[in-house]
């Protein structure tokens, strides 16, 4: 599979899951799909809650999936897509989700709602300087 082939993929699935989304506050829709070091897809929407703080975004749906499924592992892509006309992306808490299980240069492709625009960052532009697993071992 070429990469781009991947993203088409990867992109498939975070559309279904963000049909799947419940977002009856917001209407603000997001679905993700991360690819790991192993090519296994794992999606993920946003949960909302009546409660708003609770809500869950898709990035760390796709990442608990991701961890149910299989364990931790390196994420070698994401992909994003919301109902938003801009490409959607990921909040400062999920760019520290994504990065407990990337490297500097894992792939952050962002898409529009009619998945026509696409902007694609690494992990270290979207969250540079960050901190890590690795601060935390001898
Ligand atoms: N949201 C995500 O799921 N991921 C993001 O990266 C940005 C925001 C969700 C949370 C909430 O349900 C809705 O979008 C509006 O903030």
């Amino acid at each position: 599979m070429t990469i781009e082939e991947k993203i088409a993929a990867m992109l498939l699935k975070a559309q279904a899951a963000k049909e799947n989304a419940y977002a009856p506050y917001s209407k603000f829709k997001v679905g993700a799909c991360i690819n790991t070091i192993k090519d296994e897809f794992f999606a993920g929407c946003n949960v909302e809650n009546a409660a708003y703080p609770l809500t869950q975004c898709a990035e760390a749906g796709a990442i608990g999936n991701m961890i149910a499924m299989n364990g931790a592992n390196q994420i070698t892509e994401v992909v994003i897509i919301s109902s938003g006309d801009k490409p959607c992306v990921p909040c400062g808490a999920c760019r520290q989700r994504i990065r407990e299980f990337a490297q500097e240069n894992t792939q952050v492709h962002m898409f529009s709602n009619d998945a026509n625009t696409k902007i694609t960052m690494t992990l270290s532009e979207l969250l540079p300087e960050s901190f890590g697993p690795e601060f935390l071992h001898d």
